[in-house]
């Protein structure tokens, strides 16, 4: 069950980032990038756990200010940068990064064709660019479930496009997996409770798109179509593949074919 959302602003939570530090093998001089930042949850997880740096942005300054604020008060600040940036301009140089962390969504946000192949510039050859973004589960996917979800626009992928997006990028999927039902349950029963209350000031535009996203999926097969992808990939650019001896066949056990 996946119930320790903290402070997410998507499904997931604490326990796929930490893993996703542990994957990239996370020191203390180890940098992390973090896109899309959000309310900095991810961002302090990382910096308190493995106590590495972060640099870590969003394109809201409310969020970055919220960020900033949760580091100070959690004693974090020498170890978690938070910015106000546009991630469709990373102009951060080159082999930089041992991580870059793209949750939530973050490379749909940001344009994911050019985000990954400006991920692959930004990180260090060998090491993990880390991702969670929605994903259509099958290539029928009902036009009220689009509509809901790509809000005339944003664009979907299937896993296996994604995949193959990060290969040609010099990418190596070294572990991936989709987010259990409870992760969605988790996330929209908050999102329910948070546009329904008073207290907080979303418009009544991000309300109502709430509202029909959470609709769709539970009663217009939304959750028949839609899929949140996790996948760690190591950018294994100058690795050589061999390829395969022209003689290669593969034996299949159970052969009808003499
Ligand atoms: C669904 S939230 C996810 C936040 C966080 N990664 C998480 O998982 O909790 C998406 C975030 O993307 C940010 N965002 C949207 N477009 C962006 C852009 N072009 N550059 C940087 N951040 C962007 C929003 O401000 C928002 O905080």
């Amino acid at each position: 069950m996946i119930t320790d959302d903290f402070d997410y602003l998507a499904p997931g939570g604490r326990s796929y980032t930490i893993a996703s530090g542990l994957i990239a093998g996370l020191k203390k001089n180890s940098r992390v990038l973090e896109i899309a930042c959000g309310r900095g949850e991810a961002a302090c997880a990382l910096a308190e756990k493995f106590k590495c740096h972060v640099e870590a942005f969003d394109i809201d300054p409310v969020m970055v200010e919220y960020s900033r604020k949760k580091a100070e008060s959690r004693d974090l600040a020498e170890h978690v940068d938070f910015f106000v940036k546009d991630g469709r301009d990373m102009d951060f140089g080159e082999g930089k990064y041992d991580l870059v962390l793209a949750e939530g969504g973050a490379l749909t946000y940001i344009g994911r064709e050019e985000g990954v192949a400006r991920c692959a510039d930004l990180l260090k050859e060998g090491r993990y660019l880390a991702l969670m973004d929605l994903i259509y589960t099958r290539d029928d996917v009902p036009q009220p479930v689009r509509d809901a979800y790509e809000e005339g626009v944003y664009r979907y992928l299937t896993e296996i496009q994604y995949r193959k997006l990060l290969e040609s990028n010099g990418f190596e999927v070294v572990f991936a997996a989709m987010l259990p039902q409870s992760a969605w349950d988790r996330y929209y029963m908050q999102m329910r409770r948070k546009v329904l209350s008073h207290r907080n000031k979303y418009t009544k535009e991000f309300k109502d798109s709430m509202a029909r996203e959470i609709d769709v999926y539970y009663n217009y097969g939304g959750i028949f179509s839609v899929g949140y992808f996790y996948a760690i990939a190591r950018l294994a650019r100058k690795k050589q593949v061999k390829p395969a001896p022209k003689n290669l066949r593969i034996p299949l056990a159970f052969s009808f074919v003499r």
